[in-house]
């Protein structure tokens, strides 16, 4: 059974090798360090899955605590998966702040795991990427 740690006080080599571990690592800067370790310092709510002690799953969001929670990184290790460890993650950040919407873009290899488990699709979702103007 896997154990669950709450905290960005995490090695940044064990985070990159579940990123790597899994499809994530393509959609996500991970051979930029600096810009990885920034990511996880200013993520205020970080639960990790562990299995002994090898970090398998992440979950990396940033909240308000009472309204809205952005998870912008869920990863599972490719050999860890479909455990019910990314559920749990899932579980932890709503239990962390229960007020609080959960919200995220899938990647296009989780578009059907997110309803399967029940979320719903919202259709005036909108981002602007950096770089793109402002008109
Ligand atoms: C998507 C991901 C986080 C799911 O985590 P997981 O731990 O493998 O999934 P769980 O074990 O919690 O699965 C819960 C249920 O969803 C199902 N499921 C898992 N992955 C699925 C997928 N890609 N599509 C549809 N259903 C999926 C499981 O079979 C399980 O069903 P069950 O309740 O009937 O047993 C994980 O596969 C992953 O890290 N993928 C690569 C990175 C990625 O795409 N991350 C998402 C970024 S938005």
């Amino acid at each position: 059974m896997p154990t669950y740690r709450l905290g960005n006080d995490l090695d940044l080599d064990a985070v990159l090798a579940c990123y790597r571990a899994c499809s994530l690592g393509g959609r996500r800067p991970i051979d930029d360090r600096a810009r990885m370790a920034t990511m996880l310092a200013h993520a205020n709510l970080v639960i990790s899955a562990w299995s002994g002690t090898e970090l398998v799953g992440i979950a990396r969001a940033l909240t308000d605590g009472v309204y809205c929670t952005y998870l912008s990184d869920l990863a599972v290790d490719d050999r860890h998966q479909r455990s019910g460890i990314g559920r749990e993650l899932i579980r932890r950040c709503r239990e962390h702040a229960p007020q609080a919407t959960l919200i995220l873009l899938s990647a296009p290899q989780a578009v059907d795991y997110y309803p399967r488990i029940g979320f719903t699709r919202h259709d005036s979702a909108w981002m602007i990427k950096p770089g793109d103007p402002l008109v």
